[in-house]
């Protein structure tokens, strides 16, 4: 048994995620916690949301919120769509929290000792009208390039050059539309990135085996361009505050960290918030003080957030000089499209995560998106693809064969699991097949790799299916009722197999299989694939129910529905 830490990238706490926010992060974190929770390892995943920051000020703003109110409704929303996911964080928590203010401010004051912050002054966009000073990307105007009238001061979106707000031409307040604007004078604490080069560098290559090449690549491209200074703190209302004991002057004139400081940092955080709820069973530090080989660190996340993960945070942790826990391996993803193009909120493209909960329950999304994860390239959601993986995967090869066996087990042989003759060749050979498979199944679950998992897991449905046709037991029940008995006994052992190993992907149709056999004592978390050559967990006379239809099937009429609300094309 070992000790296995995982995260997901915390969601921003504006606005409910999309589909692809969720299949590259949360979703397969949950999977992998799930699955290693049955193997009987100890986990603890841990997410939040991602609060700080000029989007959630804005945000907020517009509902006419303040923006801690705003913060917690909007926390509680995405929460509930999480529940809805059957996501088992052992914890959800907020960038917010005082854990994190606390562990955030500390790591700022080890790394000002260690002589990696320092102070600058610089010169910033101010817009007297709004009474602030504006973050690049909250200034427009005209990009002095080509022309494009929307450029923002970070970048041109139509050119992709990277400006400075000082570039645009004609530039105005993204917030207000105010042109009255000034360049002031400004200090900010700035964290020496560069000097940490080297030792990210070593940490790196001792550390990228384990990574999808992905992330390396990215990590790699990052550490080639090199490591600059950058400025950690903001003038903004939300955020963490720069602590006045160490920097009295700034704090006093309000500066917070910048979000992308503070955020990485919540997963520490959100640990602690996790163990403050039960201090006497739960001990934070367990997970990520002086652990470095006894903890497993497993992050997920999409492949923008991979600099943040595999380079910048790092760089913090190593500079603090304390011995925090580094992440073991990154599993990150590339882009889920919706019919090749982006999700897009403004253009009301793509399935938001609570709309998808509307369509159709956790499980059909869960199974979908883990068996199309964009793992080794972006992948494009569908309709079309979705319905009809649905329809032959869930519905066909899973659904239907659990509800045949069981019904017309029930009909020629009533409600308790039918004896019949002793196992004979078709048995052994399908005991072989199923072994084989699980054996594949553990081994890509191990591998994180999620779309080869599911489809071990799909095949081992399928050799279900397989076994039923060859031994068809509405025909053998003709001329001989102990082997159909034998068919069907051997099918109802599949179903209770496939209850426990399909957990990690369906979580509630799993339970709902395993809830079809009254089983004396079910405390069975995992199957071995030596145990499932066997086939022996369900004995005969195990009373059952028939579960209702596990997984609808979807209609033309379902396909044509869902492509009006959502719109079906790429723009
Ligand atoms: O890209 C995002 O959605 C960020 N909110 C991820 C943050 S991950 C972590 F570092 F907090
Ligand atoms: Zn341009």
């Amino acid at each position: 048994m070992a000790r296995h830490l995982i995260t997901s990238a915390l969601p921003y706490i504006n606005g409910i995620k999309h589909l692809g926010n969720m299949v590259g992060s949360m979703l397969p974190a949950d999977v992998y916690s799930r699955y290693l929770r049955q193997r009987g390892h100890d986990v603890l995943y841990i997410c939040a949301t991602d609060e700080h920051g000029t989007p959630a000020e804005l945000a907020a703003k517009e509902l006419g919120l303040p923006v801690d109110e705003f913060c917690a409704q909007a926390h509680d929303a995405q929460k509930a769509v999480y529940d809805g996911f059957a996501l088992a964080f052992d914890y959800f928590g907020r960038s917010s929290s005082e854990q994190n203010v606390e562990i955030t401010q500390h790591f700022a004051r080890k790394l000002k000792e260690n002589g990696f912050i320092e102070e600058r002054a610089i010169r910033q966009v101010y817009s007297p009208t709004d009474g602030r000073f504006l973050p690049d990307r909250y200034v427009e105007g005209t990009c002095p390039h080509c022309g494009y009238d929307k450029a923002r001061g970070d970048q041109c979106e139509n050119c992709t050059r990277v400006l400075d707000p000082t570039d645009l031409i004609e530039p105005r307040s993204a917030i207000s539309g105010s042109t009255d604007l000034e360049v002031r004078e400004t200090k900010h604490l700035f964290l020496l990135q560069s000097k940490l080069q080297h030792e990210v560098e070593a940490w790196v290559a001792a550390h990228e085996h384990q990574w999808p090449q992905l992330a390396s690549s990215i990590a790699r491209k990052w550490l080639t361009e090199g490591l600059h200074d950058r400025a950690i703190t903001r003038d903004l209302d939300w955020g963490v505050p720069v602590p006045a004991d160490t920097w009295p002057e700034l704090a006093a004139e309000g500066k917070v960290f910048y979000v992308w400081f503070d955020a990485p940092i919540e997963y520490i955080g959100a640990t602690k918030e996790w163990s403050d709820q039960d201090p006497e069973n739960r001990d934070w530090k367990s997970w990520w003080f002086d652990v470095d080989t006894d903890v497993r660190y497993t992050e997920f996340m999409a492949k923008d957030n991979v600099p943040f993960h595999t380079v910048m945070f790092p760089a913090t942790e190593l500079g603090v000089r304390e011995p925090w826990k580094k992440v073991d391996v990154v599993k990150a993803f590339n882009w889920l499209t919706y019919y090749g193009g982006k999700f897009s909120t403004s253009q009301k493209r793509g399935v938001f995560t609570d709309q998808a909960l509307e369509v159709l329950p956790a499980d059909y999304w869960r199974y979908f998106l883990i068996a199309n994860a964009p793992e080794s390239d972006d992948s494009s959601f569908t309709w079309e693809h979705f319905t009809a993986t649905v329809n032959k995967d869930l519905a066909d090869t899973l659904g239907n064969f659990v509800n045949r066996v069981l019904s017309f087990s029930r009909k020629r042989f009533g409600d308790a699991v039918p004896a019949g003759a002793a196992a004979g060749e078709a048995e052994a050979k399908l005991g072989e097949e199923i072994a084989r498979l699980l054996a594949e199944y553990e081994e890509h679950m191990e591998a994180l790799q999620f779309r080869k998992a599911a489809a071990a897991l799909r095949a081992l449905w399928s050799a279900g299916n397989s076994y039923l046709e060859e031994k068809a037991p509405w025909l053998e029940i003709k001329t001989d009722q102990e082997a159909a008995a034998l068919t069907l006994r051997t099918a109802m052992n599949l179903i209770h197999l496939y209850a426990v190993v399909s957990e990690p992907f369906i979580p509630t149709s799993s339970a709902a299989m395993r809830g079809a056999f009254a089983l004396e004592n079910d405390t069975a978390t995992w199957v071995t694939p030596e145990q499932a050559r066997y086939l022996t967990s369900i004995p005969a006379g195990t009373p059952f129910t028939v579960p209702p239809v596990l997984f609808a099937k979807l209609t033309d009429d379902d396909l044509d529905t869902y492509k009006e609300r959502f719109g079906g094309e790429a723009a």
